[in-house]
């Protein structure tokens, strides 16, 4: 199994090259694991020649696009750049996988919904209809997957935190280094995710042969002010919080209000029990405040 994984440099990229470099992947004991990764300098997925050169070089079986333009409120004024990333770019891959016959991992996100749904969790068979540009360009990626290919696994995951500054825990931090008190939304509600449990559980559907389109988050569901306190309670920061509206914020771009998904379906398929996002977060900051 040869595997090729682009954004290797994000921070879910990064906790993949950390699992397949480390000897740290149970599902795939037995099995002889190349892998390569590969950062937006040696391929941007934008630019078809060089996806194209680089499977050519490497064959490889399965693909793992980790690589995406992440910047919510920036896609408002550049939307162009968020599609060359997250809709042309994964088209490219998706083509090349086609053409290599390689297996396609790909990541999307809760943004694809517009929050409105009622008293329950997102499904897998909810309608989608994203209220942002960066949701946009997610959408088009995952429809252009199921153009070109047939054998795919598109994750759609939320809130995403693992090592790196591109999340709202490293922020949240810096913004307490920095500030007597802070002012966090009570208004906006998903599903806290480790990059560990999205690696585990994607390396698991891998071995499991799962196909198509699944909720992938850690279990239960938070408002981002729950998520702040919780972190402060866990590294023991004396800081007052307070819960506003996220309408006071006035950022360009609109977000879902209550975008949670239900990890349902995957867990029933691959028969596991995805850790709650509160026992995920304390044993993952407790292993950070170790090492
Ligand atoms: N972060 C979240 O809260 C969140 C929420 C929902 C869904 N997701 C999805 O989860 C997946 C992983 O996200 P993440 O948090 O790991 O993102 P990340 O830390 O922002 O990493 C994305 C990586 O993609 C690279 N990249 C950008 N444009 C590229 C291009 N044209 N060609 C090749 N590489 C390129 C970036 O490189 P540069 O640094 O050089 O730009 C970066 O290393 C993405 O699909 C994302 O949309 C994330």
């Amino acid at each position: 199994m040869r595997y090729l994984i682009f954004g290797a440099k994000g921070q879910l990229g990064r906790e993949f090259v950390k699992w397949l470099s480390g000897g740290l992947v149970e599902s795939l004991k037995g099995k002889t694991v190349e892998w390569i990764g590969v950062g937006r300098e040696e391929c941007d997925i934008s630019d078809l020649n060089q996806v194209l050169e680089l499977f050519e070089s490497t064959k490889p079986n399965v693909v793992v696009n980790c690589a995406a333009y992440n910047l919510v409120d920036k896609a408002e004024e550049d939307y162009v750049s968020a599609v060359k990333v997250n809709s042309v770019g994964v088209r490219n891959l998706a083509f090349a996988c086609n053409r290599y016959r390689a297996f396609l991992v790909h990541y999307s996100t809760d943004y694809v919904f517009d929050g409105k749904k009622e008293n329950a969790l997102y499904i897998e068979d909810d309608k989608p209809n994203p209220l942002n540009e960066y949701g946009k360009s997610k959408l088009i990626g995952e429809e252009f997957i199921k153009e070109e290919i047939d054998n795919f696994l598109i994750l759609r995951v939320s809130w995403v935190y693992g090592e790196g500054r591109q999340n709202f825990i490293y922020k949240l931090l810096k913004w307490a280094e920095n500030n007597d008190y802070l002012k966090i939304s009570y208004d906006e509600i998903s599903v806290p995710t480790s990059t560990r449990t999205i690696v585990d559980v994607t390396l698991k559907a891998l071995k499991e042969g799962l196909e198509g389109l699944y909720h992938l988050t850690n279990s239960g569901y938070a408002s981002r002010y729950e998520w702040a306190k919780k972190v402060f309670k866990i590294k023991k920061v004396n800081k007052f919080i307070y819960p506003v509206s996220s309408e006071i914020f006035n950022l360009p771009a609109k977000r879902p209000k209550f975008s949670a998904m239900s990890n349902e379906k995957v867990s029933q398929e691959l028969n596991i029990e995805i850790p709650s996002w509160e026992e995920e977060l304390v044993d993952w900051l407790n292993r950070r405040m170790e090492e």
